[in-house]
């Protein structure tokens, strides 16, 4: 199964974690038993098949996961204790330990978020000739020192690397136009990078990228 299709699960099962979460504590804190009881009866068994498929569509994105970080790192704890926290609150009906849970949940939502924006955020180069006037300008070692700096996290050096769901680039067919699209709007787990690069630097990164063939 590839990447782009456990993330669309991931995504999927996270949203509804939540939202079976959020309902459950809003009734905790109305209340309202008997509803919070007719609730859990009926998300019961849809509440076992999403937090199995939560938990298996995680891991593997884990083990093909680009970079590793702290912010990532965080996350992650955010949603293991968030969990048995979260359990112990229905069990013992404790509408501060709902509510935390319900807290924890959101701001490991909101890490990913900017795990995710970390790689649209442009890392400058300073190694290059950027300048297409100058003398000593070449296209392909422009786009070669843009690549390292934004793209191998996920591409690898050699185009290759498939780290979060990044496709082969010695495969790829697309045209000038398709990759600079595609740098732009980014698609599934590829950042969108809208407005980081100049044309130079897109022509740069086309040259290079079309290298890998
Ligand atoms: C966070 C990971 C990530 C980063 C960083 C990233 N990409 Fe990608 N890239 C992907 C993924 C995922 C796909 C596959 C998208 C799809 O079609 O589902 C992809 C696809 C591509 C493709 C199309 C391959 C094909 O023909 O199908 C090109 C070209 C490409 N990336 C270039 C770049 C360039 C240039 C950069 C840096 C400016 C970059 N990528 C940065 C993840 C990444």
């Amino acid at each position: 199964m590839p990447f782009v299709a456990f993330y669309h699960t991931h995504k999927l099962v996270v949203t509804l974690f939540v939202l079976i979460y959020l309902v459950k504590a809003i009734l905790l804190l109305l209340g309202n038993k008997e509803a919070l009881a007719r609730f859990n009866k009926l998300v019961k068994i849809p509440e076992m098949v999403i937090s199995l498929l939560f938990f298996a569509t995680g891991l593997v994105m884990l083990s093909r996961i680009a970079n590793f970080n702290t912010l990532f790192a965080i996350k992650l704890t955010l949603v293991v204790l968030a969990i048995p926290l979260a359990v112990m609150a229905y069990r013992k009906a404790s509408k501060v330990m709902a509510v935390l849970a319900v807290l924890l949940l959101f701001s490991a939502y909101g890490l990913a978020e900017m795990y995710k924006a970390q790689f649209a955020k442009k890392h400058e180069v300073t190694n290059v000739v950027t300048d297409p006037q100058a003398a000593n300008y070449d296209l392909y070692k422009h786009g070669e020192a843009l690549f390292k700096a934004q793209c191998t996290v996920c591409h690898g050096d050699d185009g290759k690397a498939s780290r979060s769901g990044a496709k082969d680039l010695t495969l790829s067919t697309r045209s000038d136009a398709e990759i600079v699209a595609l740098i732009k709007n980014g698609k599934n787990t590829m950042p969108k990078m809208a407005n980081i690069y100049n044309e130079q630097e897109l022509k740069a990164l086309v040259a290079y990228v079309k290298g890998f063939r």
